[in-house]
């Protein structure tokens, strides 16, 4: 571990992060870092340990809810994850992801939506995807006074569409992923959030904007990252993406501890003693 750097130790030492304060770090140079949650007790260890962001992602429909795809999460499905996990931070600044079909249409329908999560859950922003197309919804949220986090490059909503999981920006899509990043700035979103890009796509980005480039999946060169915490702490058992580094291993820490634990209760070792009441 490298010794943190004055600016890293006051970034640390925020009672509260704020959008200004992403914008501090790209200026000082102090990466932003992120995770998703979808309840208390994860954002609580999260929070403790000092993570920046926390994304109450439309991927619960993935790692909550069991569905193959983040297409049928709806707002409802978010508004009790969000409502947790907002409540259960004290420094951490949380996004709310809003949902496909929840924005489309207008941007009065977006701000409708950006709306309930504001009003319902305690969060501090709302995020949705696309650039250009999506230019209009989120300069009418942020001059309703929410801030926006944008999220261009492989927007999983747009799966179908896209042809799967296929990295964007590569060659010519390199125009359109800066044109989408000007875009959002544009609009007024406070940062964005590019996934699965090329890096070198990705810096050029992130050198022509002003505001914070979030990676997840596009490279170094980003103001910060981003991961999905269950494929982040090895809890995801299927395909994790290739950019995902894994930081732990629970799904195979809670695969031991239930097997230790159907043995104890067969062989008589679990409850113990210690375990019982009394008369
Ligand atoms: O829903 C989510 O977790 C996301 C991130 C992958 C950016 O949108």
């Amino acid at each position: 571990m490298t010794e943190p750097t004055a600016a890293e130790t006051a970034q640390a030492n925020l009672k509260r992060v704020r959008t200004r304060h992403f914008q501090s770090a790209k200026e000082n140079g102090v990466k932003i870092t992120g995770l998703t949650s979808y309840d208390q007790l994860t954002a609580s260890i999260f929070d403790q340990a000092g993570i920046d962001f926390l994304l109450v992602g439309d991927s619960a429909g993935n790692n909550v809810y069991g569905f193959d795809t983040t297409l049928p999460v709806t707002v409802d499905h978010l508004i009790p994850l969000v409502k947790a996990v907002a409540g259960a931070v004290t420094r951490a600044f949380v996004v709310a992801d809003m949902p496909f079909g929840s924005y489309e249409t207008s941007a009065d329908e977006a701000l409708h939506t950006a709306f309930r999560f504001m009003k319902e859950t305690e969060a501090h922003a709302v995020k949705l995807e696309g650039g250009v197309r999506s230019a209009e919804q989120i300069r009418r949220i942020v001059d309703a006074g929410i801030p926006v986090m944008a999220h261009i490059g492989f927007t999983p909503q747009s799966e179908h569409r896209l042809g799967g999981h296929v990295i964007q920006g590569r060659g010519a899509g390199a125009d359109q992923l800066l044109a989408d990043a000007h875009a959002v700035e544009d609009a007024g979103a406070f940062a964005v959030v590019m996934e699965m890009v090329p890096s070198e796509s990705a810096k050029r980005v992130t050198e022509e904007l002003k505001i914070p480039t979030i990676s997840v999946g596009a490279g170094p060169h980003c103001d910060g990252q981003l991961l999905v915490w269950t494929d982040w702490a090895g809890l995801t058992t299927g395909r994790i993406p290739t950019f995902v580094k894994k930081y732990a291993n629970l799904s195979g820490i809670l695969t031991d501890a239930t097997k230790s634990f159907i043995s104890d209760v067969h062989g008589a070792q679990y409850p113990g003693p210690e375990h019982e009441f009394h008369n």
